[in-house]
């Protein structure tokens, strides 16, 4: 069966259609999935249905697994999976896991180049997920600040004291996992598509290496969805948005 790739907006995301990945990718298909993924940033790829093991499978059409840190998370007998749920809690609160802007796992010395998600539970309402094109927040910037920040570094820590939000507290067998902090340029060129991104985690940057790792790097970074003209909703909810402000205002881009 013919399967098409159609771009979701100007710039980030494209809707597959037509193929199953349980199905046996072919080569051919294989690399021509994993160049929309370079050039589009984010696939969704339409009327899958997967066992445990059929996931493991559909995400190796993309690369090597990563295995999660928390292992108190994982698909249980399946530790290359790891599972949300808005049915966590801190003390005293629900906890919404992944709940601001971030890339995962950036406190690794060699983090992954994706996450692949599958929704097996969805609220009859909202649960989107957002993702931010960080090719087009560094095209965005100004020369001034391009300049400013090319060369720099920053240390990404499991949780950095700057971060907007609370992680839930490792077991002491995670805790064990995660590795030392992980330093990564703020501006990295993509090794497929060639472009210049920013790299960023609110969640993790703990500064500059340059300052032992803290405070005159910290970048600001927010976020607001909620105003964006660009934010659009995928059934199943799955939405889009760019970002970005690098010590400028929040912009709110016209597509
Ligand atoms: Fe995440």
């Amino acid at each position: 069966m013919e399967y098409t790739i159609a771009p979701l907006t100007r710039h980030t995301g494209a809707e597959v259609r037509g193929i199953d990945l349980n199905d046996g990718v072919l080569a051919e298909t294989r690399a021509t999935l994993n160049r929309a993924f370079a050039e589009h940033h984010v696939l969704v790829v339409r009327d899958q249905r997967f066992t445990p093991p059929q996931f493991i499978a559909a995400a190796q059409v993309f690369g090597e697994l990563f295995q999660h840190d928390k292992r108190e998370m994982h698909v249980p007998g399946y530790p290359q999976i790891y599972y949300v749920s808005n049915e966590q809690t801190v003390p005293g609160k629900r906890y919404i896991s992944g709940e601001t802007f971030h890339t995962d796992h950036s406190n690794h010395p060699a983090p992954p180049k994706a996450t692949m998600l599958f929704p097996v539970s969805l609220p009859s309402h909202g649960g989107d997920t957002q993702y931010v094109n960080m090719h087009e927040a560094y095209d965005d910037l100004s020369a001034a600040t391009k300049e400013r920040i090319d060369g720099l570094k920053a240390v990404h820590v499991y949780l950095s004291k700057y971060s907007p939000r609370e992680l839930r507290p490792l077991s002491e067998d995670s805790a064990r996992q995660v590795p030392p902090p992980g330093v990564h340029p703020l501006v990295r060129t993509h090794p497929e598509n060639g472009r210049k991104a920013l790299y960023l985690n609110p969640v993790r940057i703990r500064g500059d290496p340059r300052h032992g790792g803290r405070g005159s790097a910290r970048p600001r970074c927010r976020a607001d969805g909620a105003r964006d003209p660009e934010k659009i909703r995928i059934p199943p909810p799955m939405a889009l948005r760019r970002l970005c402000d690098l010590g400028q205002p929040q912009r709110h881009p016209q597509g």
